[in-house]
This record gives C-alpha cells, structure tokens and sequence, in this order.
C-alpha cells in the first residue's frame, strides 16, 4: 500500500516542462513514480522529454489561455501541480525599456499563476493536492536590469498566499506555496540575466556566481521539488528561497 506522501500512482502537472528548471522537475517527478502530465508550448521540446518508462505524458497549449488550464486539470486530476513556466526578461537598464518590455512578466508569469490558482480554487482540486508555484529570489532582492519581473515574481508570491487564504477560508485541504530560486547560468534564462548582472557590476560571470555558492541545476531543483511534495502539509511553508544545497524556508 503507498504511503499518504508517495508520489507513485497520483498525477502532478509541471506547467513549463521543456526546458530549464521545468524539465529538471518534471525528470525528477517521474524518477520519484509520479505520472507527468508535462505542459508547454513546443511539442518538439516536450516530444524528446517523454520517458523510457511512459511516466511523462507532452501537453502542449499556452498556459496563459484560461481555456487550456482547465481543460488539463478536469482531464487529468492532479495532487500536485506545479508552476514553474516564465518568460525571458528583456536585460537592459529601467529607461531602455518600453512599456511592452516591462511588463513582459506581468502578462507571462502573473497571468499564468492568476488562470491556474484560480482554476484550482474554483475546481477545486481533491483534499490534499499542493499547488507550487516557482516564483524568483528576484522577487526578495529586486533585478535592476529585468524591467517588472521582480514585481511580477513578487505578485505571484502574494497571490499564492492569497490562495492558501481562500482554501483555508473554504475550508479546501489544499496547501499552496512559492518557491524562490536564486539566479543560475544553467537555463535559457538564467544564462543571460547572469552575463549582463556580471557585466553591469563589472566581474567576470565566475566572480559575480562565486558568492552565490552550490549553483542551482535543473537536476537540484527536481530532488528539492520532490522532497517539497512529499513533505507533510502541516510542515509546508508558504515560500522558500531555493539554491543548489535545497530548500530553506522563508519567514
Ligand atoms: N533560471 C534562473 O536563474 C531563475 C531564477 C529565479 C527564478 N526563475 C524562474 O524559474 C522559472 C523557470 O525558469 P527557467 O530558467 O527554467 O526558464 P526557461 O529555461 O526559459 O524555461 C521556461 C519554461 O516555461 C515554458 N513557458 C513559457 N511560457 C509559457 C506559456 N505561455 N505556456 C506554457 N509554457 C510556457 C517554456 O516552454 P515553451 O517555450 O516551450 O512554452 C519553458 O519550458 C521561471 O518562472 C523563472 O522566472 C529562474
């Protein structure tokens, strides 16, 4: 008989899975027995993630279509859903932006976190599912160079607490939390926003990360994300800093 926490046999959406700390995430999952149901918008990416032992199922659709997001939780039911997907920032100084470019995050990240906590609220999902949305330690620290994503990571912290809130005001058994991970090179992402960051400070990218300690990998991101589901949801924070070493909560 599974135990109450053991992932085999029960559903968890990762919302951006074909690359970057998503794919990581969605690996990690399926390593732990948990069927996938991995979302993102090239199903090229998403074709090649789909594992040896058939864990990992592609749904490919835009995550900030409302449509989209309920369509694949009534299909698939989920105890775990996690958002990680997130566009790009534009890296370049406050008065280098337009107003499209500012607020890139708003429209991307904020929007997916608004359709899916909602969605999960309204559904809502069975007692016991948790809901992790991955926000940034962007969202602690500020980015100068990325135009609104600190503010929109920021938002979406905010809003995740909103929703444990409303399913404790619901009396809904549903715990959600965000995660913070720190900047790393080892994404799409990342990788830029770390080279201008450097630039902008004047190191090299080696002695801008040096401080940082343990990077964080898509690999690392998994292991901690699986532990994070595992965890009881009376010891479940409402958001953590992530960094290569795991999980610390935040306070
Ligand atoms: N890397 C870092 O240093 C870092 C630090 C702190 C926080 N974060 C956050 O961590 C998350 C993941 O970052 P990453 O570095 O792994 O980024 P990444 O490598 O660029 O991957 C982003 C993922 O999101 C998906 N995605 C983007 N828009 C989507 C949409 N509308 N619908 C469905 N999927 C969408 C992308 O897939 P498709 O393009 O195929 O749709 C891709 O799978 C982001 O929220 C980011 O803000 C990253």
């Amino acid at each position: 008989m599974p135990l109450p926490n053991d992932l085999s046999e029960k559903t968890t959406i990762v919302v951006g899975a074909s690359r970057g700390l998503g794919r990581g995430i969605a690996n990690a999952f399926a390593e732990a027995g948990a069927h996938v149901v991995a979302v993102a918008r090239s199903a090229a990416a998403l074709g090649d993630l789909a594992d040896a032992a058939g864990l990992i199922r592609p749904e490919v659709g835009d995550a900030g279509d409302p449509t989209v997001t309920g369509t694949i939780l009534d299909r698939y039911d989920p105890r775990v859903v996690i958002l990680v997907a997130g566009a790009s920032p534009l890296l370049r100084r406050l008065q280098d932006h337009t107003w499209e470019t500012f607020s890139v995050n708003w429209d991307t990240d904020v929007r997916i976190a608004f359709h899916w906590l909602r969605e999960a609220l309204l559904k809502p999902l069975q007692p016991g599912s948790k809901v992790i949305v991955i926000s940034s330690g962007a969202a602690l620290n500020g980015s100068p160079l990325s135009g609104g994503y600190a503010g929109a990571k920021s938002t979406q912290r905010f809003i995740t607490s909103y929703a444990q809130d409303e399913a404790n005001r619901a009396g809904l058994d549903i715990t959600f939390t965000a995660v913070m991970p720190r900047i790393t090179p080892m994404t799409d992402l990342g990788r830029p926003a770390v080279r201008a960051y450097a630039a902008r400070s004047g190191q090299s990218e080696e002695e801008y990360l040096r401080p940082m300690g343990e990077l964080l990998t898509p690999e690392a991101a998994g292991t901690a994300l699986v532990e994070l589901a595992r965890a009881d949801a009376g010891t479940v924070a409402h958001s953590y800093l992530l960094t290569g070493a795991g999980v610390q909560a935040l306070t």
